[in-house]
């Protein structure tokens, strides 16, 4: 029987806006995994530049970049050992500094990766800190504490690191003996600041200005629900699980005094022309817990975990997607959409696996359904209102690589979880470039991940120009949601009546055609009269005179002209 859609059920309000930052797709690159200029085998600043024309013909508004600093490469440069440096295994100052000129050139913005929680324990502070012991001013910049029990043998709380195992690890004393605890709610490499000292206040407000002075367009923070932790360093309830999705209450995470960073990053932000912006990564138990880090006295955007971690399912998406917005308007920030990122399993292997899996998998799963729920999430994604993540090589399908095997891995949470946890390289495989060459021309000296053979066909070359590809088909669709009137408006989705399992929503404009969305999640095709006039479908759909025919696992775009 064919069905009509119905009317719109869902009333939210509409509004135009001039902040780049509300509607913006923002391009995740991974400087080790993009392209690689100088046959190292690792991905670097010059092979970025080098890539930015395919950028801007992708049609994001910006690119993020996860860092490049000077780093010992402990967790692929999320610890830090200098701030305003670049390591050389990426390139040189010159390099990001230009990086960022031509970007701007190519109407790109450009927002760099900044990790205020912890440092290298290379770091100069750290290593101080070591060195001139217990009761020394270096030590307040971290948390050092005595241990428990007779010989200070116990840790001083029951915290657990993010990435397994105690979040303390024993310092040894200049002359050799054991000594006092540092707090790491990730690896031991990765020292906590302590934030109550106004000296790592201080340094960050710096670095900040450093970047922002070399014309950086905005910052994503990352573990920004981390800096502060619950006074005295209280024992958790019990083991937590640290990245918060589920728990209510964590003394390590999401404090509320973390907020008062955040109002002095907005008015140093401020400080600068061009609508500088802040992001936040904050793992919160609630969308509302999510929502006071983008308060309009705050960061600008936060990423919507809770969106990512969602099954593929109808009442489910429905469900988040509108939480999320309820969420988010009521602070008045956008709403943010993301499926894939450097730490989580890609879309395009979750969604090949059952549901239930969590973010770190390690089956490849039905590899062609992933890859067609994959693309009916994307456009999914793409057609809700607010602003939109893609991580470096999901406009290819790419899946995550499975059977890396186990020496290959670089992940910390890997080993320290003893090969349970930490799938995280999976999705860190370098792209494909080309159909033949070296690493797929990734680069002239092969690749730090091992590339698997079957991804001549996925490769940029393979795909580009291919209408039916999954480039082709992010190409159009970025074209269409920054062409279609209606896609500009931040908050104007409504929901139609539809049956179960299907989910369709409408945006309209005052200044032009209505646009419609539908998803199919129903597992069987699905037949109802056309909303409109078909723009893109992630997959084949049959449209006649007055019926259009949806295969499972399937979004198409329609628009009433
Ligand atoms: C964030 C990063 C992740 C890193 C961790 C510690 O979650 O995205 O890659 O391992 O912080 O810095």
């Amino acid at each position: 029987m064919t069905e009509s859609l119905g009317t719109p059920v869902l009333a939210a309000s509409s509004s135009r806006c001039a902040e780049w930052w509300r509607e913006a797709v923002i391009y995740q690159v991974y400087p080790r995994s993009f392209a690689d200029a100088n046959g190292d085998g690792m991905g670097d600043l010059p092979g970025i530049r080098s890539r930015l024309p395919y950028l801007r013909d992708l049609g994001v508004d910006a690119v993020w970049l996860s860092p490049f600093y000077a780093s010992p490469q402990a967790d692929a440069g999320y610890d830090v050992s200098d701030y305003r440096a670049v390591d050389p295994m990426f390139g040189t100052l010159d390099d990001a500094l230009a990086l960022i000129e031509d970007a701007h050139a190519h109407g790109l913005r450009i927002i760099f990766d900044i990790v205020p929680n912890h440092c290298s324990d290379q770091h100069e502070w750290f290593q101080r800190a070591l060195r001139e012991g217990p009761g020394s001013r270096m030590r307040e910049r971290f948390h050092f504490r005595d241990g428990k029990g007779a010989d200070g043998e116990e840790p001083p709380n029951n915290w657990e690191s993010v990435f397994g195992g105690p979040a303390w690890t024993r310092t040894k004393n200049p002359d050799g003996t054991a000594g006092q605890w540092y707090l790491h709610l990730f690896a031991p490499e990765q020292p906590d600041f302590n934030w109550d000292h106004p000296a790592v206040r201080d340094e960050f407000s710096s670095v900040l200005r450093f970047w922002l002075d070399h014309g950086v367009d905005g910052f994503r923070i990352d573990v920004a629900h981390g800096l502060v932790k619950a006074a005295g360093l209280p024992d958790a309830g019990s083991i937590e699980h640290t990245r918060l999705l589920e728990a209510h209450f964590s003394p390590s995470f999401d404090q509320d005094g973390v907020h008062e960073i955040y109002r002095a990053w907005h008015h140093l932000l401020n400080e600068y022309d061009g609508q500088r912006i802040g992001v936040a990564e904050a793992w919160a138990p609630t969308q509302q817990r999510t929502a006071n880090y983008v308060r309009p006295d705050e960061l600008h955007q936060a990423f919507n975990f809770h969106y990512l971690a969602t099954d593929w399912n109808g009442d489910a998406l429905r469900h988040v997607i509108d939480d999320t917005l309820t969420a988010m308007r009521a602070v008045h920030a956008p709403a943010t959409w993301v499926l894939s990122n450097h730490d989580v399993t890609r879309h395009a292997t979750r969604f090949a696996n059952p549901p239930g899996l969590g973010t770190q998998i390690r089956t490849a799963g039905d590899r062609d359904l992933g890859l067609r729920r994959a693309r009916a999430a994307t456009l999914l994604m793409l057609a809700l209102p607010g602003s939109a993540y893609i991580y470096q090589g999901e406009e290819l399908g790419l899946p995550d690589v499975t059977d890396l095997p186990d020496e290959a891995r670089q992940d910390p949470a890997y080993s320290r979880a003893a090969g349970q946890d930490g799938f995280r390289d999976g999705c860190r495989v370098p792209i494909p470039w080309t159909v033949s060459g070296s690493s797929y021309g990734f680069g002239a000296g092969g690749s730090w991940l091992p590339q698997p053979n079957s991804w001549a066909e996925l490769s940029v070359e393979a795909q580009y120009g291919q209408s039916d590809s999954t480039l082709e088909m992010y190409r159009s669709a970025l074209g269409l949601r920054r062409d279609h009137p209606a896609l500009e408006s931040a908050d104007n989705l409504r929901w139609c009546d539809s049956p179960p399992g299907i989910l369709v929503f409408e945006r309209s404009s005052d200044e032009g055609p209505a646009f419609t969305c539908t998803v199919n999640l129903t597992g069987a095709p699905v037949t109802f009269i056309p909303p409109g006039r078909l723009l893109l479908t992630s997959t084949q759909v049959q449209v006649t005179v007055g019926q259009a025919v949806l295969p499972p696992d399937a979004t198409a775009w329609w628009t009433t002209d």
